[in-house]
């Protein structure tokens, strides 16, 4: 069974209502252009509701994703989001583990890994970001960083769980740069990826998980990164703030 592509948009601390459900409309209104692949938006929190108005609205099947979470189901913990909490307002996905959460806000590959199972036991794919930065890459270091993060992030999950998973490859000095990777260079380390999912399952349950490439991809590059065997959609920032620019990326893993 080949692999169903998928594309989200991570459109992190960005615009305001009214244009979170116009974005949200103007994809939903062109979903059709990229009929097989699967299209998750993933706003701020607060846009949730809005953005999934707007998508059930339009009687749509593009997707509902936040951007992080909690890993506890309630509590007293002042300003967070549990996971229940995004399934109750149609969330079906949640990125964790993006490199921004991950140097700015201190999340280690074990917190992570918490909010990964936590994400699974609620019923939300998690998308679970790794990516080395630039130092590490010119250390020679990649392949080591990439190994001990996904590793690290997806421990001690059933083969049945790490199935679900969407792990995205964003190589840190791609991220809002313009500067993204080659097509070889993100596909070797696509490569590396289900690799070390064999190594944590088996290659069949490997053969099976969507990995994404997520830094500064743009219609103009899209294509020749889908054209690689292990390049299984994107996550896209900036680009995912425009239909036209998300859509056209869309297109190209179509
Ligand atoms: P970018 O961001 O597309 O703006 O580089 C990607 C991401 O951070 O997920």
């Amino acid at each position: 069974m080949p692999r169903t592509k998928i594309v989200a948009g991570n459109w992190k601390m960005n615009l305001d209502r009214a244009k979170a459900k116009d974005l949200a409309a103007a994809v939903a209104a062109r979903r059709g252009e990229a009929a097989k692949v699967e299209l998750v938006l993933c706003p701020p929190a607060l846009y949730v509701e809005t953005v999934g108005s707007a998508l059930a609205g339009a009687k749509s099947d593009v997707r509902l994703g936040a951007q992080n979470m909690h890993d506890k189901a309630s509590g007293a913990f002042t300003g967070e989001v549990a996971p229940p909490m995004l399934v109750d307002m149609g969330c079906g996905y949640v990125i964790l583990g993006h490199s921004e959460r991950r140097t700015l806000f201190g999340e280690t590959d074990a917190a992570v890994n918490t909010k990964t199972k936590a994400a699974l036991a609620a019923g939300l794919v998690p998308i679970v970001c790794v990516g080395e930065t630039l130092e590490e890459r010119e250390a020679g270091r990649t392949a080591a960083v990439v190994t001990a993060q996904v590793t690290g992030s997806l421990a001690g999950l059933s083969p049945g769980e790490l199935e679900k998973v969407v792990v995205a490859y964003e190589p840190v000095w791609a991220i809002g740069t313009g500067k993204v990777a080659t097509p070889e260079q993100a596909q070797e380390v696509h490569a590396l990826v289900r690799g070390l999912l064999a190594g944590l399952s088996s290659p069949e349950v490997a053969a099976r998980v969507r990995i994404q490439y997520g830094g500064s991809v743009k219609p103009d590059n899209a294509a020749d990164l889908a054209r690689q065997p292990d390049i299984d959609g994107a996550l896209v920032g900036g680009a995912s703030l425009k239909a036209d620019d998300f859509l056209g990326i869309a297109k190209a893993f179509a």
